[in-house]
């Protein structure tokens, strides 16, 4: 029978059995702790994501990889703690190229899910987008190594019968990216090729035509949106400000019109919120350039020309607040996806080698915007104040937080009202 021992968390004393793995015995005590790579089938633990880190006796350690012991005196959430955790996580959104909605497993996704409980909604770290081409080698199983976290779950659970691995990591730094042995792939039974995905704690193994196995709703990281009446957004902005109305600019960069449309789905109480807000320029007045100083200017898409560089400029020089709307804004999202891809290669693409009917010439004309190399977010042009999550983010959750930054009550965007999908 296992002995238990007392250890301290935070302060409290706790009875854990001996040498019960740190991260299991936390857990069965009620308490929370992240963790990305941990697997409590693989023994020893991997220890790759650094996502648990704890202090043990003033140190820092991975709590996977530790064990219970008498008298260990455990910080757990720490203001510094807790934000370290918070950064390998933004660091893992940065590295890859993550665009949830077009993910197929988004919503059963570890990597999202920590996202959500941290209220990640954006990454302090600069994009890299690393060059990483899909991997279609495999006769059922599909590597998209952007969405890998190098956890090296795979590597060490998908083995053919004879024990060889079907999956290892090559390559350093930046370059460090998951290969498949196609041969061996070819060889495993269909289980344990379907077990390769749900293994993987992100999307980064896709078993063709297997992918979507839950519907919306029904995923694990599912939770319903909070609802947020928008009478409270009229009465906050009513009170706040009633001799005047507040000024908001908006514009769409390289973004769909997407949050836009979203931005209008209050109803008939977008009435009574435009009797409050002044549009400024925007697509849904169609004024073309800003007139003055705006108290919020929202922007809608990344940086993927010229142009869209300037009028971010121009938005962050004449507005209080700044605020990134939806995916492309935050992260580059769907336009983005070129950044895998050299610019000049993308444009024979669409327009020499698929051009429609006949190949077309690629357009340049000084009159056009010129392209950029790559799909920049919002933060990596200009300083942004806040982020607004979703593809594209619900119309309450929006106004609820556009009302809060212009009257500066307190809101939240944690869990319950954000989603990345
Ligand atoms: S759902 Fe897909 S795109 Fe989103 S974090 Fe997970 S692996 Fe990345
Ligand atoms: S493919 Fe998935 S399981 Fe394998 S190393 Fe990458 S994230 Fe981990
Ligand atoms: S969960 Fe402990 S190192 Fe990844």
């Amino acid at each position: 029978m296992d002995r238990n021992v007392t250890i301290h968390i935070d302060g409290v004393a706790y009875h854990a059995p001996d040498q019960k793995n740190l991260v299991e015995a936390i857990r069965d005590l009620g308490l929370e702790i992240p963790t990305l790579c941990y697997y409590p089938h693989i023994q020893p633990p991997l220890g790759t994501c650094r996502v648990c880190m704890l202090e043990v006796n003033g140190r820092p350690v991975c709590g996977c990889e530790s064990r219970v012991m008498e008298g260990m005196q455990i910080q757990l959430h720490t203001p510094e703690l807790d934000d370290h955790r918070k950064a390998m996580v933004e660091l893992t959104f940065a590295e890859g190229n993550h665009f949830c909605p077009a993910c197929e497993k988004s919503g059963d996704c570890d990597l999202q899910g920590l996202g959500y409980r941290m209220g990640i909604n954006h990454s302090r770290f600069p994009h890299l987008f690393v060059d990483r081409l899909l991997d279609f080698r495999g006769r059922r199983l599909v590597i998209e190594p952007n969405r890998c976290v190098l956890c090296q779950r795979c590597v060490h659970e998908i083995r053919t019968s004879d024990d060889r691995p079907v999956f290892s990591i090559s390559g350093r730094g930046d370059h460090t990216r998951l290969q498949i042995d196609e041969a061996l792939e070819s060889t495993i039974p269909d289980a344990l090729a379907l077990r390769a995905m749900q293994i993987c704690p992100t999307g980064a193994i896709l078993y063709r035509g297997k992918s979507l196995s839950r519907t919306p709703g029904d995923r694990q990281y599912d939770v319903p949106a909070e609802v947020v009446s928008s009478v409270d957004i009229v009465r906050l902005l009513k009170e706040a400000r009633p001799d005047r109305k507040w000024r908001v600019a908006t514009t769409s960069l390289a973004g769909c019109f997407g949050c836009h449309m979203s931005l209008l789905d209050i109803d008939t109480d977008l009435l009574e919120v435009i009797e409050l807000i002044d549009l400024d320029r925007s697509p849904l007045t169609d004024i073309k350039h800003i007139s003055g100083r705006c108290d919020l200017g929202l922007i809608e898409g990344g940086c993927g020309t010229d142009e869209n560089v300037h009028v971010l400029r121009e938005f962050r020089e004449q507005c209080d607040v700044l605020v990134a709307v939806g995916e492309c804004a935050i992260w580059g999202g769907l336009p983005a996806m070129r950044n895998m891809v050299p610019l000049d290669e993308c444009l024979r693409e669409a327009y020499v080698r698929a051009g429609d009917p006949e190949p077309q010439q690629i357009p340049s004309d000084e009159d056009l915007p010129a392209m950029l190399d790559r799909v920049y977010a919002c933060s990596e042009v200009v300083p942004v104040d806040y982020y607004i999550p979703g593809c594209p983010p619900g119309a309450p959750m929006m106004w609820q937080f556009i009302a809060s930054i212009l009257t500066g009550a307190s809101t939240s965007l944690i869990g319950k009202v954000f989603k990345y999908d």
